[in-house]
């Protein structure tokens, strides 16, 4: 079977590594793929937002199943467009349909369905400019810290979290009235604000059935100790001590059981990942956010730790078979740290030479923002590459990855020292 999959990032370096190893591929087209995917497969230059040149890439290539990374191509409804296609309705896509993407292109739309469901998730209520003055009156009775949350895709930067109430306010007038994130900020979520270590639980669904994949933590700041600017992810582990299994019993009855049947039950074509985003409050588990997608940088330690075939489990997505198949994890921990350009996630230079060193047995190098200039490696990104290394214990794998982050070699080169140390079983001072 060929195989294209959509996206550039680490993420797609991770999910191209795995499914090279299947016995059922043929071939693997990445579009557009970076450089670490280039030795996996075909990159293709191709736009996975413009629906139509990836139709013309999957019809010259007799590709039989698109895997789509990122969201906005899902968002955009890439799944009916294929479904609809008047010779491309074969093509099995692996990623929900519009209606399942919504639950991460609208935060409302997210909101009502885990009303509609009873599924635990924060108190909130939507602003818009009708209920404006409602909203900033809700504030001033609310405690701080305040949160704000645009409606829409707004590239991982549509929250705001503040102490302050008269920053909340204007905030909150600037999204709605100013149009801060454009579109997406035209329906803003005020939230309660939930206080608790935050978890990565993914499933893999056809809809029905699903299989529960490893967790994961993410470290979504640029400085060491959650401080600074949110980025795309600095680094994750996984497997995560206190998701123990009492505590991922309860995700999975209180979330993902009641999910999935929603799902069903609305009629919604879902084929593909759900990333439930956590927060563990009081040993209650509370969703603050649905994906459509596999997590990044969480894929680049979840996807190593899954034993299955993934290409089977893809097919037996798309053919609603699910439920024939059994999750095989790795008992091994996993984990990855990014390496970003001086300056990210602001201004940062790009085109910088990379030297890479000699990795030992049980590590990866998963490329994000890298390119290749003839033989030469370059960053060509904010987040360049993410060092993935597994172990028999947290503390080794980490000390793997960052035993190879301080060996590459980059201008400006910068990585957290403090990612997984949180969440060790036995905690390192
Ligand atoms: P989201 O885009 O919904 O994932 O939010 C981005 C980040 O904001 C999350 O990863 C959390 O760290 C934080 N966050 C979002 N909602 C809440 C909440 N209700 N309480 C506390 N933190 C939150
Ligand atoms: N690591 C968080 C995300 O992929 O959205």
């Amino acid at each position: 079977m060929n195989v294209l999959l959509l996206g550039s990032g680490g993420r797609e370096h991770a999910l191209a590594w795995k499914i090279k190893q299947s016995p059922l591929l043929t071939h693997l087209f990445i579009g557009p793929g970076n450089a670490g995917t280039s030795a996996l497969g075909t990159n293709i230059d191709l736009n996975p937002e413009n629906f139509e040149e990836v139709a013309t890439c999957v019809a010259n290539n007799d590709i039989e199943m698109i895997v789509v990374g990122p969201e906005a191509s899902l968002v955009k409804g890439i799944y009916d467009f294929f479904k609809n296609h008047n010779k491309l309705g074969n093509v099995k896509v692996i990623g929900p349909s519009l209606r399942g993407a919504r639950l991460e292109g609208s935060k409302d739309f997210a909101k009502e369905f885990m009303k509609r469901h009873n599924i635990p998730t924060a108190f909130h209520t939507t602003i818009t400019s009708k209920n404006l003055n409602e909203g900033l009156a809700l504030l001033e009775t609310m405690p701080p810290p305040f949160v704000l949350k645009a409606d829409g895709l707004a590239a991982g930067k549509g929250v705001i979290i503040t102490d302050n109430l008269k920053t909340a306010q204007e905030k909150l007038i600037e999204m709605i009235c100013h149009k801060a994130f454009g579109a997406a900020s035209e329906k803003v979520m005020i939230e309660k604000f939930l206080n608790g270590i935050e978890l990565s639980v993914f499933v893999l669904t056809d809809g029905k059935n699903y299989l529960i994949l490893p967790e994961a933590k993410d470290y979504k700041k640029i400085g060491e100790g959650d401080r600074g600017p949110n980025t795309g992810g600095m680094g994750a582990v996984s497997p995560v001590a206190f998701a123990n299994q009492t505590f991922m019993q309860k995700i999975e009855q209180q979330v993902i059981k009641p999910t999935i049947k929603g799902l069903a039950k609305e009629n919604i074509d879902y084929i593909g990942f759900i990333f439930f985003g956590l927060i563990n409050e009081n040993d209650n588990p509370k969703v603050i956010e649905y994906n459509c997608r596999m997590g990044d940088p969480e894929a680049e330690v979840v996807i190593p730790r899954i034993k299955n075939d993934l290409l089977e489990l893809f097919l037996a997505s798309a053919n609603q078979t699910l439920s024939n198949h059994k999750i095989e994890v790795d008992p091994h921990a996993a984990a990855t740290i990014f390496l970003a350009s001086k300056g990210y996630p602001e201004q940062y230079e790009k085109g910088k030479t990379i030297v890479l060193p000699d990795i030992g047995i049980g590590s990866i190098i998963f490329h994000a923002g890298s390119r290749l200039s003839g033989d030469t490696l370059l960053t060509n990104g904010g987040r360049v590459m993410a060092v993935t290394s597994m172990a028999d214990s947290l503390n080794e794998a980490l000390d793997k990855s960052y035993a190879i982050a301080e060996k590459i070699e980059f201008e400006g080169k910068y990585f957290r020292r403090d990612i997984g140390k949180d969440v060790l079983p036995i905690k390192i001072e």
